[in-house]
C-alpha cells in the first residue's frame, strides 16, 4: 500500500532548501507524488495516512566517504599527537594507519564485520541511508579482498545502500617500505582487479601524499581503474599541495577529498571536470590542522561541495554526520545550506548517483524525519541526534 506523509515541512533540495509544506505519496521504494494534500490523486485516496506534525522532513543523508572496516583503535597516538607529534611523525614511526593495518589483517571477517555494523548502526541512527565504505586497511591482496566483502555485507545486513571502494592505495605495506612502485604494481593493481571481478568495487580512491603515493604512482592506479571501467576519485591535499586534484580531474574523478592544500589550479580543475569537492572537517579538527580548504573559491567557481565524516580510527574517529555538518560551518564558514546539500545532493553526485538526494517524483524513498523545524537547525547542534524516524527505501525503521 502506498504511504503518505503529510502535515510536514519538506526540505526538498532543488533550488536551495526548496521548503515547501506540501504531501509526500511514497509508493514501494519511490517518491511516486508530492503537492497540496487538497490535490491529493485519487488512485492515493486510500493511502497509508501519516501526520508528521509539521516536523522537517529532508532527504535521507549521504556520506559518502567513510574507512567503517578497520580494528582497534587509536587512542594512544592521540595522546602522542597531544604530547606535540604530528600526525606525519607517527605515521613515518610506524604508527598511524599501519598500526591499524596491523590490528586489521589480525582480525577475522567476523569480528571486522561486527565492529562496522556497530558504526554503521550509529549512522544508520544519525539519518543516513546512503554509505561509502573504503577497503585501504589490509594492503595485502587477500586482506583487501577481506575488507572489501566485509563492506559489502554491511549493505546486505542493514537498511543502508553501501557504495564500496576500494582503496588498497592507501598506504605502503610494511613489507614494502621503500617500495612504494612494487607495491603499486603487486598489491594496489592486483587486487583492484581481483575484487572487481568477484564484483566487489564500485569505485577506486588512493592517497596522494608524501606519506603515501605520488601523482605518478596514483595515476597508474587510475588507469587500471579505467580499463575496468570503475570511476575514480582521490585524497588530495590533505597534508601538502602534490596536485593530486589537477589528476583526479584529468580521469574525471567522482571527488577529491580534503583538499586543504589544494591551490587555485585544483578548484578550477575541478570546476571543469565536474568532480565533486568533498570536504571532511572531521579529520582537519582531529589534526589540529591550520590550514582551510578554499571554500571561497570552490563556491565562487560553482564547484559542488559535499561533507563527510571520513569515519576512521586515526584522523576521524567520528560516526556523526551532522557534527560533520557543524564542523564544515564553524571552521569552514560553509552555509548550514550548503553543508545539507554537501550531505543530500552533492554527496549523491559524489557517488556517481543520480536517484537520491532530492525529494522528488521518481527519487528513491530515503527520507529523514527531524525533530526540527528549520534545516538550517541541523547543522546548528553540536553531538545532537536530531534524527525522530527515517524511512529507507519506502519502509519506516522498525
Ligand atoms: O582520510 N588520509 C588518509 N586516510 C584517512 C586517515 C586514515 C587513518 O589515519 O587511519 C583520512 O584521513
Ligand atoms: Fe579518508
Amino acid at each position: 500500500m502506498a504511504i503518505l506523509l503529510h502535515n510536514a515541512i519538506l526540505a526538498t533540495m532543488s533550488d536551495g532548501y526548496g521548503l515547501s509544506q506540501d504531501a509526500i505519496v511514497i509508493d514501494g521504494d519511490q517518491i511516486a507524488w508530492m503537492g497540496g494534500l487538497t490535490d491529493l490523486p485519487a488512485t492515493y485516496a486510500r493511502a497509508e495516512r501519516h501526520d508528521l506534525a509539521g516536523r522537517l522532513v529532508t532527504p535521507a543523508l549521504i556520506d559518502c566517504h567513510s574507512h567503517i572496516v578497520f580494528a582497534g583503535d587509536r587512542a594512544a597516538e592521540f595522546e602522542m599527537r597531544l604530547n606535540g607529534a604530528s600526525y606525519e611523525e607517527v605515521a613515518r614511526a610506524g604508527g598511524g594507519i599501519l598500526s591499524t593495518v596491523s590490528a586489521t589483517r589480525a582480525a577475522s571477517e567476523a569480528a571486522l564485520l561486527a565492529n562496522a555494523l556497530t558504526r554503521a548502526d550509529q549512522m544508520i541512527a544519525g539519518g543516513v541511508a546512503t554509505l561509502e565504505i573504503k577497503s585501504g586497511y589490509g594492503l595485502t591482496v587477500a586482506d583487501e579482498m577481506k575488507l572489501l566483502r566485509v563492506a559489502r555485507e554491511v549493505g546486505r545486513q542493514r537498511p543502508l545502500s553501501v557504495r564500496v571502494t576500494h582503496l588498497a592505495a592507501h598506504a605502503i605495506a610494511p613489507e614494502y617500505t621503500g617500495r612504494a612502485g612494487a607495491y603499486i604494481d603487486e598489491v594496489a593493481i592486483p587486487s583492484l582487479q581481483a575484487a572487481q571481478a568477484e564484483g566487489l568495487v564500485d569505485a577506486v580512491d588512493a592517497f596522494c601524499e608524501g606519506i603515501a603515493f605520488s601523482p605518478a604512482q596514483v595515476e597508474r592506479v587510475f588507469l587500471a581503474a579505467q580499463a575496468l571501467g570503475l570511476p575514480v576519485k582521490l585524497h588530495a591535499e590533505q597534508l601538502s599541495d602534490l596536485k593530486g586534484a589537477v589528476l583526479a580531474a584529468r580521469f574525471k574523478a567522482l571527488s577529491a577529498d580534503h583538499i586543504e592544500y589544494m591551490g587555485v589550479d585544483g578548484v578550477a580543475a575541478l570546476a571543469r571536470s565536474g568532480s565533486v569537492a568533498v570536504i571532511l572537517p572531521g579529520a582537519f579538527y582531529t589534526l589540529r590542522e591550520t590550514q582551510i580548504p578554499p571554500i571561497a573559491a570552490l563556491r565562487a567557481a560553482g564547484v559542488p561541495m559535499a561533507v563527510a565524516t571520513d569515519c576512521n580510527p586515526g584522523s576521524a574517529p567520528m560516526t556523526s554526520l551532522t557534527l560533520a555538518m557543524n564542523m564544515a560551518c564553524t571552521l569552514f564558514r560553509m552555509t548550514p545550506l550548503e553543508a545539507l546539500q554537501g550531505t543530500t545532493l552533492h554527496a549523491a553526485r559524489a557517488l556517481g548517483l543520480h536517484d537520491r538526494g532530492q525529494i522528488a517524483a521518481g527519487q528513491r524513498a530515503d527520507l529523514a524525519i527531524w525533530h526540527a523545524q528549520h534545516p538550517a537547525e541541523l547543522s546548528y547542534r553540536i553531538g545532537a541526534t536530531p534524527l525522530h524516524t527515517r524511512i529507507f527505501g519506502g519502509r519506516f525503521d522498525a
